[in-house]
């Protein structure tokens, strides 16, 4: 007999034997069960309000384009340059409750976002959260250096920042949908 043969039919034999095989075989049925209620629930969120969510997102997304579209304009034409810290302190707030408006893997067709910014596990990946954390420190910064009257400082730190919403794009946010009649 050669030895791949024996160690199978050791194998076998183990399996059968085994007191303990018939309580694996209850676990890793009652572990499958658990995949597949995990997997329905899922299923029911995007049932449940996967188009609410997905139009809520714009909104949050172009209150973000809007103020950025200010800040631009602002430096651009230098005009209006005291109402920057209003501008970047919105954006501070709004960037705050982001993390909200992705809960685990909502992907549609209504949307851009990739699916690469989830874990397997579910949780939001490391290097989304850090973008986040980018911007609303970018805008902080912008809040803070447009107190003062260096429009110099201003101009390079607004450019900072919206380099900074790029940089996420850039990562996690997919082609243009049929829905889209913008972009930033
Ligand atoms: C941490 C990542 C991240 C950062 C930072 C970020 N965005 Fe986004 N943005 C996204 C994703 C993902 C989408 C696609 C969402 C969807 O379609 O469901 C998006 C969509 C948008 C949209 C909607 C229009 C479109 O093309 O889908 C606008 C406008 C927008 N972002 C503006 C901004 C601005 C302005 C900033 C910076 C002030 C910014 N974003 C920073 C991830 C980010």
């Amino acid at each position: 007999m050669d030895s791949k043969k024996s160690d199978g039919v050791l194998v076998l034999h183990f399996l059968k034997s085994n007191r303990y095989f018939k309580y694996l075989l209850l676990l890793s049925v009652l572990g499958s069960g658990l995949l597949v209620a995990e997997h329905a629930a899922r299923q029911e969120f995007s049932a449940d309000m996967g188009d609410n969510l997905m139009l809520y997102r714009r909104y949050i997304m172009d209150t973000k384009g809007a103020h950025l579209k200010s800040i631009r304009f602002i430096v651009k034409e230098n005009i209006f340059l005291e109402h920057i810290p209003m501008h970047a302190s919105m954006l501070m707030q709004v960037t705050r409750d982001m993390r909200d408006i992705f809960p685990t893997d909502s992907t549609s067709k209504k949307s851009r976002a990739k699916s690469n910014i989830w874990k397997k596990n579910g949780e939001l990946e490391d290097e989304f959260v850090k973008n986040l954390d980018n911007l609303y420190l970018q805008a902080e910064k912008l809040h803070d250096v447009a107190m003062g009257k260096d429009y110099g400082a201003i101009k390079k730190q607004a450019d900072i920042l919206a380099r900074s919403c790029k940089a996420c794009h850039y990562l996690y946010r997919g082609i243009r949908t049929e829905f889209d009649d913008r972009d930033f």
